[in-house]
């Protein structure tokens, strides 16, 4: 079986965006790959966080990601502060990562002009942190939606060059996107991704919204003046509510377009609202059957973190002797 490695960040509410860009296909490629999953709480404290809140969103991260079907009796989940091997790596992997080539990383350039106040050296090194992560678990597959698309590359480069330097090392991963849903956009801006921080809260459905409140943000969405439902340039809006509908459906494009003939765009949000109400309805009801089991959480990431480190620690071992660290018998 392949590996396959992918991680989300604690950072407050989890978004459709995340959902199904690139959890629910995590959960569903289970089966047949040897998945290993985390959450990457490291990565969340380049923005400041307020430690209280931190530890909710992390336990209700975990507790979320279970709801969508990640299963720790098939997979591994855990949380990466709880793996040393994680920061270790990363610090090796910093010295052999340019300055230049994370001055080049868009997100970083985004982060940074949007947290002007705080642009502080973990988040410049950050794509450096996610190639620990991935190469760790020498992992084949990374699932990811396509923002995460640059650091991906990195992380092949520094492998590369570290397995060039010295023997091979690290397996070099490769990105996985969706064909469809790699990209969710804002509801209220098509040009714009579907982000937690989004500055208006009507553009960003949360996998946790009520049902009135997803039904009100679809209602809401952004469209164009055509009212035709066909995927064109130029809709980005339609384009969209075309692009969620057709991964929680599965209807190819030319369907929706069928099944739409001749109806407005009020009906056509009301469907794609109404199909996210469905999809979501049985992941909220799980999660809050788990975030109440405190004990069985807290069970469920210590297991995964001690069985996350042992496999961790070879990758870690065989790297520190490849770089000359003097060794402990
Ligand atoms: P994060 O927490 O921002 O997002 C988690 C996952 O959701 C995807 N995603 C989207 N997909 C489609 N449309 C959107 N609007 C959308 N917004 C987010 C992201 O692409 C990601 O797959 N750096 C990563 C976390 C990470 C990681 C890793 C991922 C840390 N180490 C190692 C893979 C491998 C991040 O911040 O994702």
């Amino acid at each position: 079986k392949k590996t396959v490695f992918s991680a989300i960040q604690p950072s407050g509410s989890i978004t459709l965006g995340n959902f199904l860009g690139a959890w629910r296909g995590c959960a569903a490629m289970q089966d047949e790959y040897r998945c290993i999953y985390a959450l990457a709480d490291l990565h969340t404290i380049t923005v400041r966080q307020e430690p209280a809140k931190f530890r909710k969103n992390t336990l209700e991260a975990y507790a979320l990601l279970l709801a969508f079907g990640i299963d720790v009796e098939k997979s591994l989940f855990f949380i990466q502060s709880q793996v040393p091997a994680h920061a270790q790596l990363a610090w090796v992997l910093n010295c052999y990562t340019q300055f230049g080539e994370l001055s080049r990383m868009t997100q970083f350039k985004d982060k940074s002009a949007k947290h002007a106040d705080n642009i502080n050296a973990g988040l410049f090194t950050y794509p450096s942190l996610m190639a620990a992560d991935i190469l760790l678990y020498q992992a084949d597959l990374v699932p990811v939606g396509i923002d995460q698309k640059q650091h991906i590359e990195l992380a092949r480069n520094i492998a590369e060059r570290f397995n060039a330097l010295y023997s091979p090392t690290f397996t070099v991963p490769e990105g996985m996107f969706p064909k469809t849903g790699a990209k969710i956009m804002s509801l209220q801006d098509p040009a714009k991704k579907m982000s937690k921080s989004d500055d208006n809260a009507n553009g960003c459905v949360y996998v946790l919204d009520t049902p009135d409140d997803i039904m009100r943000k679809f209602k809401r969405a952004v469209t164009d003046s055509e009212a035709r439902v066909h995927y064109a340039e130029g809709k980005d809006g339609i384009n969209n509510l075309m692009g969620i509908y057709a991964v929680l459906t599965g209807k190819s494009y030319e369907e929706i377009e069928r099944e739409f003939e001749g109806k407005g765009y009020g009906d056509f949000k009301e469907a794609v609202g109404q199909t996210v109400v469905e999809e979501l309805a049985p992941i909220q009801e799980k999660f809050r059957r788990l975030i109440d089991s405190k004990d069985y959480l807290e069970a469920c990431y210590r297991e995964n973190a001690q069985k996350a480190t042992a496999i961790a620690q070879r990758t870690l071992n065989k790297v520190m002797k490849k770089v000359g660290f003097l060794q402990v018998k």
